[in-house]
């Protein structure tokens, strides 16, 4: 019976935490914290994308580490801005509060 109860309370956590993860809100110190491979952010048009599992199946290999922590639509948009935002919506963590730091 407790452990039944558990995971309930767990799987609703799992739900809620999707949507906050979505309204989650960062600087580019925060997001010039993940600049590696393994770990790599980036920012396009004041959004902010988790990009370390799309690293490998990225048409322009490891181009897109050139904008590892850092703000890449102005790259992005000179190298494909073709490119529709429903090829990386699902990378989304949230949304970027302040250019102060780039
Ligand atoms: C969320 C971020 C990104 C996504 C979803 C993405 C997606 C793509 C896609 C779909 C293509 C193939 C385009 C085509 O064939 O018409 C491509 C190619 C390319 N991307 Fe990205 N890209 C991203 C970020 C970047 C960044 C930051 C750079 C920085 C330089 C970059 C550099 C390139 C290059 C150089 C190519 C061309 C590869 C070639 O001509 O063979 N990308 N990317």
């Amino acid at each position: 019976m407790d452990n039944h109860r558990n995971s309930k309370v767990f799987s609703i956590k799992n739900c809620s935490l999707i949507e906050e993860s979505q309204e989650k809100e960062y600087n580019m110190d925060e997001v010039a914290k993940h600049h590696i491979k393994s770990d790599c952010w980036l920012v396009l048009n004041g959004r902010v994308y988790d990009v370390t599992n799309y690293i490998k199946n990225h048409p322009g290999g490891n181009a897109i580490l050139k904008a590892a922590g850092k703000d890449a639509t102005e790259l992005f948009n000179k190298t494909h801005p073709w490119v529709g935002e429903s090829i990386y919506k699902a990378f989304c963590i949230g949304v970027l509060i302040s250019k102060t730091k780039k």
